[in-house]
């Protein structure tokens, strides 16, 4: 009789290994890997050689359709997916618990069914009582959808082939498990053939298939970073869940551009979608406060204003206190360097706290330029005029360097009703239209401080 073996595997992203490692070789974190027993499954008549009837074929005798995408109903997740749901696809929608997933899910789920599309909902982790309270808060069912609370992966797939729905929604993988198997539902070998087998029916049968995965402390439970190689298209939901917004990025597609963001906001009947988020995170922002700019960040295709705020002090210990809320507390530590080397800024002994409002993460180096003025504007105590947007990457010299798409930035200020803008010189000379905006270009942090 073949034994079940022990294995390990890094939680943090999935590498496999014989024996106990402290590090993983693979993604280089600590004390993530985990213990699992692996039953053998009997495989019999597996792949032989010369047995198989597949043969290579030629890429010009590829035939392929334009693929067809299924609206969601919901044009903030059209867009993150690159123009809708494409048909056999599988999806990964990850993000802290109680961040919205399900919500999110289930509202696809009547839109599509609405639309007449044949619709299966599998929870592991809510009764149908539970979901259907759900349901009523989002709004009105007007078709049927068919909903099926159960955790075992041979029930699932045996659902899914007799009732042929066009589109799945797993919630969550960390609650779906295979009998065959010895290790607890949501280890990584678990996880793993869970997806394995979904992404098998999503091929075979055409299905669209969404899989809801929790991010967990790491070494508990396999997070969906594990997963990240194996499906189509990922998508992580973020923010605070005390803020009210909620952004949808995507991080990985097979079928469109990635980086591109939704912007939700939380209701008391579902997620709504933020059709304007500049005009939202711009929403209360201060008057003629020293500290405060905004600045203009591409996210995906998309140009998205907000507003940089930060606060320079004496401080009062004996390290001084730094932190960084929505951006790279590094890349911060940098730019104060940059000033203290270049503008000749006493920050050594200076508390600095650098915010960014609306619970929004950015990581474009586009922003350095304004992180660079709100930091000089709390030091100098001069506020930077209200009308005035700013963007522009810093170099560890002090220049200031062109970013892309300086255009869509510029034309999303004005949409906004800015009058300034301090961007890099190299940007200034490409623009193909003037737009009626005073346009000041600067090659160093020197001549965009002049502006203060
Ligand atoms: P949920 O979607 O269950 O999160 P996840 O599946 O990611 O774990 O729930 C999100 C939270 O949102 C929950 O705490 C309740 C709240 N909520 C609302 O504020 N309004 C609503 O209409 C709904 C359905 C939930
Ligand atoms: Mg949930």
């Amino acid at each position: 009789m073949a034994r079940s073996k022990t294995v390990y595997f890094c939680s943090a992203c999935g590498h496999e290994s014989s024996k106990w490692m402290g590090q993983c070789p693979a993604c280089k974190q600590w004390n993530t890997f985990v213990e699992e027993k692996v039953a053998p499954t009997s495989r019999k008549g597996g792949a032989k050689p010369g047995r198989t009837s597949a043969s290579p074929m030629n890429i010009s005798e590829v035939t392929v359709q334009e693929e067809k995408r299924i609206s969601t109903g919901i044009h903030e997740l059209d867009r993150v997916l690159g123009g809708g749901i494409v048909k056999g696809s599988l999806s990964l929608v990850g993000g802290d618990p109680g961040i919205g997933k399900s919500t999110l899910l289930l509202q696809v789920c009547r839109n599509m069914a609405n639309a007449g599309k044949k619709v299966l909902y599998v929870s592991g982790e809510e009764s149908m009582h539970q979901i259907k309270l759900r349901a009523e808060r989002i709004g009105t069912f007007e078709r049927e959808m068919l909903l099926f609370c159960e955790t075992s992966l041979n029930e699932i797939s045996n659902a899914i082939l007799k009732s042929s729905p066009e589109f799945v929604v797993i919630d969550s993988i960390q609650t779906m498990y295979n009998e065959e198997m010895t290790s607890a539902a949501g280890s990584v070998s678990q996880v793993r053939e869970v997806t394995g087998q979904m992404m098998r029916l999503a091929k075979e049968h055409n299905i669209a298939v969404f899989i809801v995965g929790h991010v967990t402390k790491e070494g508990v439970v396999a997070g969906p970073r594990t997963l990240e190689h194996m499906v189509d298209t990922v998508l992580y939901f973020e923010g605070e869940r005390e803020a009210a917004y909620r952004i949808l990025r995507g991080v990985k597609n097979r079928f469109g551009s990635t980086n591109e963001i939704g912007v939700f906001e939380m209701c008391g009947n579902g997620l709504m979608e933020v059709e304007n988020p500049s005009k939202t995170m711009l929403n209360g922002r201060p008057v003629d406060a020293s500290g405060s700019v905004v600045v203009c960040s591409m996210e995906g295709t998309r140009p998205i204003l907000i507003e940089i705020q930060a606060l320079i002090s004496p401080t009062s210990f004996q390290m001084p206190r730094r932190t960084a809320v929505g951006i790279d507390y590094n890349r911060v530590n940098l730019l104060m360097a940059v000033l203290e080397k270049r503008v000749g800024f006493q920050l050594g002994g200076c508390d600095a706290y650098v915010n960014l409002a609306g619970g929004m993460r950015l990581g474009e180096p586009a922003i350095d330029l304004g992180v660079v003025m709100a930091i000089a504007s709390s030091y100098k105590n001069v506020a930077v005029p209200e009308d005035t947007i700013i963007f522009g990457e810093v170099g560890l010299v002090g220049e200031v360097r062109a970013v892309s798409g300086g255009e869509a930035r510029i034309k999303e200020a004005q949409k906004l009703g800015f009058r300034r803008c301090i961007l890099p010189k190299a940007n200034m000379e490409t623009l193909k239209t003037l737009p009626k905006m005073q346009l000041m270009g600067v090659t160093n942090i020197r001549e965009a401080l002049d502006y203060l």
